[in-house]
């Protein structure tokens, strides 16, 4: 048996949440520099409003700004390049990411390749760590991956087909401003790949075999609870400030180390969906909607208690004269029919992948060895738990 480990806490984003809290940028860029770079996606900014609003602020600081436009959703390490390049060019101090995750990783890697002599693919391939980077604060404009307060990043290496997490103390952002009303824009798609996203957090946390963690276990089954009794009134609804709200603030609270003090989450169904949007580039909550059922009945057997304490508390499965495995592989089904009811994928074929790449795919996973933490997985199991996914 493990008891919970001996911890320590540390999170040093300052979370600026609410309607209008834009305005912070005045008070909390100044602290920091005066010659920033704005990151930032393919134009939704632009088209929203964003863009404007958050140049208005820069402007009445006096800021001198730079632009990197273009972060792909899945960012590449082509455009970090370019983002290192400017920074060192023009004397960067600061940078701003305004976007949802993938601008929010690329500025992370950005930042710290600034500091970084080398290539910053070898940050994110661990050959050296990052020991430093630029400051920079983002303004979040989708709900899902908790970049905006945490120290991970993810990067594509589009040439190479790797995708990677990778991260560092030093990539915290110093603030994020996060106001629901620069969510309202996001398509039903993309809201519905940040709940699933933020939802598969709480389970890469959830599957441990520590015992003692029953606080956790409760914020983590609190959490799911709010996501699935907010996201089918969201997508009813839009521009619902309030869902948009609990929404957000759900997705950060996911992800940014409050949930997991104490023990290690399992995170192998993370490893087994950037093999495959690193191949087909499909988005990261889909992925996981179609891997994640998959893992979880694959490894039921690991600790069945585990599953059956999840089916009965968050997925209301009546366990009386069912065995554990039982009740937790109800538990499974209904949140596959969670996810279709609100419109995630379910399967690879759903985005046209045959089974043509899944040893392409499972090498991938397994490139630094055996993987998980919950259990350990080998290439077989991932080809296992891919062809469950096709
Ligand atoms: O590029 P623009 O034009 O801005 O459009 C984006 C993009 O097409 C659009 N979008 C974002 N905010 C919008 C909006 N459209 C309209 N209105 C708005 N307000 O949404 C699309 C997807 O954006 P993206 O940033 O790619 O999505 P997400 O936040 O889900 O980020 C996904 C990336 O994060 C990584 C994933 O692997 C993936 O690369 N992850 C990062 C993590 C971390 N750093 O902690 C953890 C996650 O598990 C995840 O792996
Ligand atoms: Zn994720």
């Amino acid at each position: 048996m493990i008891f919970l480990d001996n911890f320590t806490f540390v999170n040093p984003t300052k979370l600026i949440f609410g309607k209008g809290q834009l305005e912070q940028l005045k008070t909390e860029v100044p602290l920091y520099g005066k010659n920033v770079l704005l990151v930032y996606g393919g134009g939704s900014i632009k088209r929203n409003g964003l863009y404007d609003a958050v140049l208005e602020q820069l402007n009445a600081i006096g800021a001198k700004v730079s632009e990197l436009s273009g972060v792909e959703p899945n960012p590449r390490l082509s455009t970090v390049h370019k983002g290192v390049n400017i920074c060192k060019e023009e004397g960067i101090d600061f940078l701003l990411a305004v976007g949802g995750g993938s601008v929010i990783d690329c500025t992370k890697l950005i930042a710290a390749g600034a500091k970084y002599h080398g290539d910053a693919w070898d940050i994110v391939t661990k050959k050296v760590p990052a020991q430093d980077a630029l400051p920079f604060g983002t303004v979040l404009t989708l709900a899902a991956t908790g970049s905006e307060m945490n120290s991970g990043s993810v990067i594509t290496n589009w040439e190479t087909k790797e995708k990677y997490g990778w991260g560092s103390p030093a990539v915290f952002p110093k603030f994020s401003i996060l106001d629901p009303v620069n969510t309202f824009t996001v398509p039903k798609d993309q809201t519905i790949y940040g709940i699933v996203d933020m939802m598969s957090h709480v389970f890469e946390h959830y599957f441990h075999l520590t015992e003692n963690t029953e606080f956790q276990d409760r914020m983590c089954e609190g959490l799911l609870l709010t996501v699935m009794e907010t996201a089918p009134k969201l997508l009813e609804d839009l521009e619902n400030y309030d869902h948009r709200a609990t929404i957000l603030y759900c997705g950060t609270m996911a992800l940014n180390g409050m949930l997991s003090m104490g023990y290690r989450g399992d995170w192998a169904t993370h490893n087994i969906e950037h093999a495959v949007s690193a191949v087909y580039d499909i988005p990261h909550g889909g992925g996981l909607a179609i891997l994640f059922p998959n893992w979880m009945k694959h490894n039921i057997k690991v600790k069945p208690e585990r599953f059956q304490k999840l089916a009965v508390r968050v997925f209301g499965v009546d366990p009386n004269g069912k065995t554990a495995e039982e009740a937790g592989l109800e538990g499974i089904e209904k949140l596959s029919e969670f996810w279709n009811s609100i419109g995630a994928p379910s399967r690879l074929a759903d985005y046209d992948i045959d089974d043509s790449q899944l040893e392409v795919m499972a090498d991938k996973a397994v490139i630094n060895g055996d993987f998980g933490n919950f259990t350990k997985l080998n290439k077989e199991d991932v080809m296992n738990i891919y062809r469950m996914s096709l």
